[in-house]
């Protein structure tokens, strides 16, 4: 048996292995369906992130939720993750040290979780998840596969508020998130019959 969320997240309380254990107000650990289908890994907690201990709840939350519908998704079926649990001063990028320190919470988390798909929000979920350091632009709008995973890589939500040109491949990327869903439910579907 693999080990339960709520265990993975005992073991993060009060970590100290970096030093944003000095400046976060709270560790954002991750939320939603403990057997989602889908996991979403997003890069670190923002200010509202920080101090809400929730993922996704300010401005890029709120366009990350009205992208959901396009893919046929309501927030409570799908698990939200990111790479780094406590913010970094100024929403800066996070660190190589950061990320060494930290993803081994997110690797327990996806094994727990055990998604058909992860989505990867901006570049450094992408890197993480499918360890390359190609450009998030060459990657987005494709399926990779890793291991039992179907990996899709989109622009992070903050970028693409920041710059609106990049709404129409938003919208695409999560249409396209609707169609492999339907698709490797099918797959599941047909192997338990065989
Ligand atoms: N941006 C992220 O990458 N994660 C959050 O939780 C919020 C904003």
């Amino acid at each position: 048996m693999p080990e339960s969320l709520a265990e993975i997240e005992a073991a993060l309380a009060g970590c100290r292995l970096c030093p944003l254990a000095q400046t976060r107000t709270n560790i954002v650990f991750g939320v939603g369906n403990p057997h989602a289908e889908v996991l979403f890994v997003g890069e670190a907690p923002g200010k509202q992130e920080d101090l809400g201990a929730e993922p996704f709840i300010g401005a890029a939350g709120k366009y990350l939720n009205s992208l959901l519908a396009l893919a046929g998704l309501k927030r409570e079926e799908i698990y939200i993750a990111n790479v780094l649990k406590c913010r970094p001063p100024g929403n800066r990028d996070p660190l190589p040290a950061e990320i060494e320190a930290c993803t081994p919470y997110l690797r327990r988390q996806v094994r727990a979780i055990a998604p058909m798909v992860i989505v990867t929000l901006g570049r450094f979920a992408t890197h993480f998840i499918l360890k390359t350091e190609v450009g998030i632009t060459q990657l987005r709008g494709r399926v990779h596969i890793t291991g039992p995973f179907s990996v899709l890589p989109i622009f992070h939500p903050a970028a693409a508020i920041y710059d609106r040109s990049k709404e129409p491949l938003m919208e695409a990327d999560f249409k396209l998130l609707g169609r492999l869903i339907t698709q490797r439910r099918a797959e599941m579907a047909a192997r338990q019959d065989s």
